[in-house]
């Protein structure tokens, strides 16, 4: 071989290996798959993609992790219900424009796509620097699949949780079944739409930790949330979306195996834990029985309280400890039509909102007329707490899953019966009484003290005159 052929040699193959890593380097085409080994990194480094095994795990998943966080933190896994068990897998776009996972018996896909592409040949998938793998359309630039359709345990910022009401398509996240298996695990958080929706981790489907409904600033069970979000809320969807301050600063939301909810940044080579629920046994869905609520407080007592004009329904249960059979109205007292009235219970999570009405066009006021004409009526409370509350909502039945915190949190107004109407105003009036002698007597004293030390400092004046 002589020098220039060499020359041309080296340079045609360096010039197909440069090409081969600008296309290659966050997308997926046609003829350019991705095998075990292989690692998509997105334009901005942000994001990789590739084959991995989890914890103590020998099988293959492919997924996607922060690039630039050394410890490996997988955000998305592909077929997470149908690991590789070697490393023969192969992620390549298929005749049809879908994303397609094959192992070593090439025909049947262990995992696809299922996106309805028209004009076949020229799909192509793009990892993003939002950390979204996406199916596009080249000439349209059309994404006809993306990975943050289907979470699986972190949500990232940007990306869009919740339900499309004109479709009925959730999107939600479900835990891992443990630490070295990505597998759909028992846990899921989402937004369920029955009633006022609401916010909700379920276990195998049902209620463990309740956010509840949102009050127009945060969910109810999350009085301590921050404000970097947007949540829209109309006939079209209930969804919310984490957007970001500073892109260099990684924020994930992830949904453990244990069915705990947490929000970390990556900080001085660590994830930094920032927020996390459920936090206490009051948070526990139904922790105290219906129409009672939760205190965690004071130590010394049970967290359970039976609302006012209530009693325990089981009185041996109740006392010993077991708040689970809930409280019923004092027996032989009517709260329909005989006086009754409500009384305010501050800083609580709302109760269960899935048997709520809403009304967005009422007051406050209103909203107490509405449900006092109403005896079906138990409770009310503004639907939104922006703007000093607006909306009516309105519970009919047993009240579920309430609790109260230490600092924030909304106001609810509950039924109770004319006695215990009377014994409440008593009571506050008692109060305010109290209230009104203790400045009576303290501006009595101020003066008496002023008087003296004057009559003082005239005698002193007095006698230095003399
Ligand atoms: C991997 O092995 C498990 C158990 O041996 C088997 O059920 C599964 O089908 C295998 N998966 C593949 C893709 O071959
Ligand atoms: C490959 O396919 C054959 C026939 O469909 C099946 O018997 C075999 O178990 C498969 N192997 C793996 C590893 O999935
Ligand atoms: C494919 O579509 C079905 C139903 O439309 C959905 O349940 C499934 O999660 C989708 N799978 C992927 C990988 O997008
Ligand atoms: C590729 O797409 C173009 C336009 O979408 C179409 O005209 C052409 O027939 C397609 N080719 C194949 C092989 O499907
Ligand atoms: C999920 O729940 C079922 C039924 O309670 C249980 O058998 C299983 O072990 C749970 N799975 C995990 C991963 O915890
Ligand atoms: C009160 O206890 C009875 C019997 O245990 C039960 O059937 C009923 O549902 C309870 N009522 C409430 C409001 O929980
Ligand atoms: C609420 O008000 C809007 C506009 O003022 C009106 O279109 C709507 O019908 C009202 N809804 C109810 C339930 O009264
Ligand atoms: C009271 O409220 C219930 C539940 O929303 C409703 O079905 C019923 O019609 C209302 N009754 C009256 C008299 O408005």
């Amino acid at each position: 071989m002589n020098p220039a052929q060499e020359f041309l040699n080296t340079s045609l193959l360096l010039s197909i290996l440069v090409f081969r890593f600008c296309i290659s380097l966050d997308t997926i085409s046609p003829n350019q798959p991705v095998k075990d080994g292989d690692i998509l990194v997105s334009k901005g480094k942000t994001f990789a993609l590739g084959f991995f095994s989890p914890g103590n795990s020998g099988r293959r998943y492919v997924g996607i992790w922060y690039n630039k966080v050394p410890e490996q933190t997988v955000v998305w896994v592909a077929n997470r219900d149908s690991p590789l068990n070697d490393t023969s897998g192969v992620l390549s776009i298929n005749g049809h424009g879908n994303l397609v996972l094959n192992g070593q018996n090439g025909s049947t896909p262990i995992w696809s796509t299922n996106a309805s592409v028209s004009s076949t040949n020229d799909s192509m998938a793009q990892l993003l620097d939002s950390g979204n793998l996406v199916l596009v359309l080249p000439d349209s630039q059309r994404f006809t699949w993306q990975s943050f359709d289907y979470p699986t345990n972190t949500l990232l910022p940007l990306m869009k949780f919740g339900l499309d009401r004109r479709t009925g398509f959730s999107r939600y996240l479900t835990s891992w079944k443990s630490e070295d298996d990505p597998g759909t695990g028992n846990y899921s958080y989402e937004i369920d739409p029955i009633g006022y929706p609401q916010l909700f981790i379920n276990n195998g489907g049902s209620p463990w930790w309740r956010g509840g409904p949102w009050t127009g600033q945060r969910w109810s069970g999350v009085p301590e949330m921050n404000h970097n979000f947007i949540f829209n809320v109309n006939q079209d969807e209930v969804t919310i979306v984490y957007s970001v301050t500073d892109p260099r600063v990684f924020t994930r939301m992830v949904l453990n195996e244990l069915g705990i909810i947490d929000r970390s940044t990556w900080h001085e080579a660590r994830w930094f834990v920032f927020w996390f629920a459920p936090k206490e046994s009051c948070d526990m869905y139904k922790e105290c029985g219906t129409n009672s609520y939760c205190d965690p407080y004071n130590p010394d007592k049970f967290q359970c309280t039976c609302f006012l004009g209530f009693e325990p329904n089981s009185t041996r249960d109740w006392y010993m400890g077991d708040g689970s059979g809930g409280c019923v109205r004092r027996q032989g007292v009517s709260a329909c039509r005989s006086g009754e009235g409500f009384v305010k219970l501050a800083r609580v999570k709302v109760p269960d909102t899935s048997i709520a009405r809403v009304d967005m066009n009422l007051s406050l006021e209103e909203c107490k007329q509405e449900c006092l004409r109403n005896c079906s009526c138990t409770a009310y409370t503004s639907a939104d707490e922006t703007r000093g509350g607006i909306g009516c909502l309105s519970w009919h039945g047993d009240l579920v899953d309430t609790r109260v915190y230490s600092n924030a949190g909304q106001e609810l107004y509950i039924r109770v019966d004319a006695v215990v109407l009377a014994q409440y105003s008593k009571k506050k009036g008692l109060l305010k009484s109290k209230k009104m002698l203790a400045v009576l007597v303290v501006s009595v004293a101020v003066m008496l003290l002023l008087l003296v030390s004057t009559g003082y400092w005239l005698v002193m004046k007095n006698k230095r005159g003399k």
